[in-house]
């Protein structure tokens, strides 16, 4: 299985939010956003509990597997992360990402995903503090800081959030640690330059790269044209 670490943690990258595509030509957008030079592809895994909608299962994923050689980012916003994660890889996951406020020993956690031979991330919803997810970071491969409340794409950017992204930032240059921190929500050509300058390196965009007037190609250089703070 491909790890997160082939994609580079020293520039920006964008992972596509499949949210955002056309849900009857799944195959023609991912394959559109591969041709518009994505780095990634990540997949919204929501299950009306732990945030309030319905999104895909790993039926979907092992479906559009065949047809792209995008590493698949598995953002789980489930209850009980544990119970799905080997289906999810099964069905193609290379990263999953399960959220901290859903788990009571999210260390035991990042170990039990580790077995499944996946790259594993983190994340956490704007009102949780950074604290929650400070001790984990030298066993993950990936914080991904949410910019809205999980749920629903199109939503507004929260810039209050990157002072968590500033800090594990910090933490992880402090530590010569080499980790990926991923910002998802509400993420545009406007938005994505405090971003970067926070120290986030991977930015997840379903409308803005889905929905672009100019097309995803356009989108997708606007992005990656960012520095990194
Ligand atoms: C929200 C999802 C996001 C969402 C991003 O719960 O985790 O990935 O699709 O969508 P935009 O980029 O439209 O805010
Ligand atoms: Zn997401």
């Amino acid at each position: 299985m491909r790890s997160i670490f082939e994609i580079p943690t020293d520039r920006v990258t964008v992972a596509p939010s499949l949210l955002a595509a056309d849900f009857s030509k799944l195959t023609e957008e991912v394959q559109r956003v591969e041709a518009a030079g994505a780095d990634l592809l990540h997949l919204d895994i929501m299950d009306g509990h732990f945030v309030p909608n319905i999104t895909m299962g790993p039926m979907i994923i092992k479906a559009i597997r065949p047809h792209t050689k995008l590493f698949f980012d598995a953002h789980l916003m489930i209850e009980e992360p544990l119970k799905y994660a080997a289906d999810f890889v099964a069905a193609g996951a290379e990263l999953i990402t399960f959220h901290v406020e859903t788990e009571k020993e999210p260390e035991k956690t990042v170990a039990e995903l580790r077995k499944l031979g996946c790259s594993v991330g983190v994340s956490i919803k704007p009102k949780t503090p950074v604290e929650a997810v400070l001790p984990l970071l030298e066993k993950v491969d990936l914080v991904l800081i949410m910019s809205v409340e999980p749920g629903f794409g199109g939503q507004k950017f929260m810039p209050e959030v990157l002072a968590k992204a500033a800090k594990i930032a910090e933490v992880v240059r402090r530590n010569h640690w080499v980790k990926h921190i991923e910002i998802d929500g509400g993420i545009d050509e406007n938005t994505v330059q405090s971003a970067a300058a926070s120290g986030v390196n991977m930015m997840v965009a379903g409308t803005a790269v889905f929905r672009h007037k100019e097309g995803a190609k356009v989108a997708i250089e606007r992005l990656h044209r960012v520095k990194i703070g």
